[in-house]
């Protein structure tokens, strides 16, 4: 985030709480995983991550929290956290991402958050769904949502120095993508098409050693901009637009104001410093999922900040009872 000498302390607080969050989402919802309880994951994620965010230095509000699309347990637009002493901050955050996935015991949950500068994250107001292209660093400059499939595939092809046909693109296996995944496999590249988790997908996108090349498709708003602070921090790209999936989110987007045409850029989603934390909750490639044995933790996180991606494997000794 910030580079000032002042606010140098406070950033590396920050991460810390942070990763503290994401750890402890992660841990509590891991209690629930296989346990074909939704719900109950999500809840004790976002107690678990409420519980860890009262200790953030300086006051944090949650701009884009999760849940209202599906009902769940959240935590809310507009909820303040931290101890009041130090930065003003916002926050993005999923303390559950992939909640079928943890409750079927699928890979791919992950606890994730993004802190950004105050007025850091756009706000999609009542949109609940966008489509989104990201894409790696190289590509960043070639892409256009209104291009048709086959084009983006032959223009990132091109930026990357690959064929189509050597491309893998996520696309979640979502009835709305059906068309979509039949014309890019039609035009020769890969799909992989897991059931939901775009942060992942999108994660999978930008990190070197996940073997994909773009991901495509309509995903949640605040998956998007918790993404965008990904891709931001690491110099990929991405585009998004608002793009309802009911007639009711449709009528409430331009109530409140918002374009259905308007495409925002990373730069646009998140448009101040910001950085990015997940920990694995589930298993996968991306993030192992957390261990517990004789009374010691083990959880794997990603900190993704400033052009670096820092994989932190945290073991907590429960302290010797007395
Ligand atoms: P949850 O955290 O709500 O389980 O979201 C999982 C997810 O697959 C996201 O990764 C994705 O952006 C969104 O759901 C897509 O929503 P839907 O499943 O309604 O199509």
């Amino acid at each position: 985030m910030q580079h000032d000498d002042a606010a140098t302390t406070d950033i590396h607080t920050l991460e810390a709480v942070a990763l503290t969050a994401t750890r402890s989402a992660a841990v509590a919802s891991y209690a629930w995983v296989g346990r074909r309880d939704q719900k109950a994951a999500d809840a004790a994620a976002t107690a678990a991550m409420r519980a860890a965010l009262a200790d953030a230095p300086g006051r944090g509000t949650v701009v884009i929290g999760e849940g209202e699309k599906d009902d769940a347990p959240m935590l809310f637009n507009g909820e303040v956290v931290g101890t009041g002493r130090g930065p003003d901050f916002d926050i993005a955050v999923d303390p559950l991402e992939g909640t079928s996935f943890c409750a079927r015991d699928h890979p791919g949950a992950l606890a994730t958050i993004a802190f950004g500068v105050r007025g850091a994250f756009w706000s999609p107001g009542p949109g609940f769904y966008m489509d989104k292209i990201v894409v790696p660093a190289p590509a960043k400059d070639v892409i256009d949502l209104d291009d048709p499939p086959e084009r983006t595939l032959e223009k990132v092809a091109g930026a990357l120095g690959k064929q189509v046909r050597e491309l893998r693109v996520v696309i979640m296996d979502k009835p709305r993508h059906q068309d979509l995944i039949r014309r890019v496999v039609r035009a020769g590249a890969a799909v992989q098409a897991p059931a939901g988790g775009d942060v992942g997908g999108s994660l999978a996108v930008l990190l070197p050693t996940l073997d994909v090349d773009l991901l495509l498709g309509v995903g949640g708003t605040p998956e998007g901009v918790m993404t965008a602070a990904a891709v931001r921090a690491l110099g990929g790209g991405m585009l998004g637009r608002l793009a309802p999936q009911r007639a009711e989110e449709a009528d409430a987007i331009r109530a409140a104001g918002l374009s259905l045409d308007r495409v925002y850029d990373c730069d646009e989603l998140v448009s101040g410093d910001a950085f990015f934390v997940a920990t694995g909750v589930s298993g996968g490639p991306l993030l192992g999922r957390p261990r517990e044995r004789d009374g010691v933790t083990i959880a794997e996180s990603l900190l993704i900040t400033d052009g670096q991606v820092r994989h932190i494997t945290h073991t907590t000794f429960e302290k010797a009872r007395g």
